[in-house]
């Protein structure tokens, strides 16, 4: 059972996906996501396991060390609310772990439309009670796949794998970081055009 507070996952408090297995199915089809990708996921979350403070140092560092993106912690004034920083780290470390050891199934589903609508303007900010702006801005949703991918790397290659192995983990784990934006995308796309 999990302490964090606000991570819903598995619970009957998330709703269904919008998005069907079938589709997801044809979604990962088209990333080139398939069953050694599952196996070298399973192996990048071994290797991380140890290392989630470490990697979210990181990324904290690189969101802070920006104003653009560390607004979206703030109350639209300046001011970076800390509680909100500290209660999203603990559900974003929990998520390194549920990207590389969950089956994508339906629960996993759910769970990314959850994360969805806590970006979007439909949930940003009800979890933690967070006096915060509304919405994280669509484009920055996307540009995170980059760093998020590029900055794992050095933690993959951590404990002694083989290069061969490191590139494995690290495909799989861009794929799954681009699948997982795919579905965060959906509360912002028009009606029928997703
Ligand atoms: C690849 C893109 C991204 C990843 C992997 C990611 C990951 C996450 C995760 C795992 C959570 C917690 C989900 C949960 O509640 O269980 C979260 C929430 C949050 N993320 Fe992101 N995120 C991304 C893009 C962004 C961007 C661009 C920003 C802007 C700086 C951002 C700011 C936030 C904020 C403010 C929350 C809290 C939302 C709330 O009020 O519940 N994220 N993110």
């Amino acid at each position: 059972m999990s302490e964090i507070a606000g991570y819903t996952y598995g619970t009957t408090a998330v709703a269904p996906s919008p998005i069907s297995l079938d589709d997801f199915e044809k979604l990962r089809a088209t990333v080139l996501f398939g069953t050694e990708d599952e196996h070298y996921l399973r192996m990048a979350g071994e290797v991380l396991a140890g290392q989630t403070d470490a990697i979210l140092d990181l990324w904290y560092g690189f969101v802070g060390s920006h104003p653009h993106l560390v607004q979206y912690f703030t109350d639209g004034q300046g001011n970076a609310l800390t509680d909100y920083l500290g209660a999203v780290r603990a559900r974003f470390g929990q998520w390194i772990a549920d990207l590389c050891r969950r089956p994508y199934d339906q629960d996993w589903l759910n769970y990314q439309h959850e994360i969805a609508l806590r970006h979007h303007r439909a949930k940003k900010n009800q979890t933690d009670g967070a006096r915060s702006v509304p919405i994280i801005h669509f484009r920055y949703m996307v540009a995170f796949i980059y760093p998020i991918t590029a900055t794992i790397r050095q933690f993959l290659a951590a404990k002694g794998h083989s290069a061969d192995e490191v590139d494995k983990m690290h495909q799989a784990w861009f794929k799954a970081v681009t699948l997982s934006v795919i579905l965060w995308s959906v509360p912002y796309v028009k009606e029928g055009d997703f």
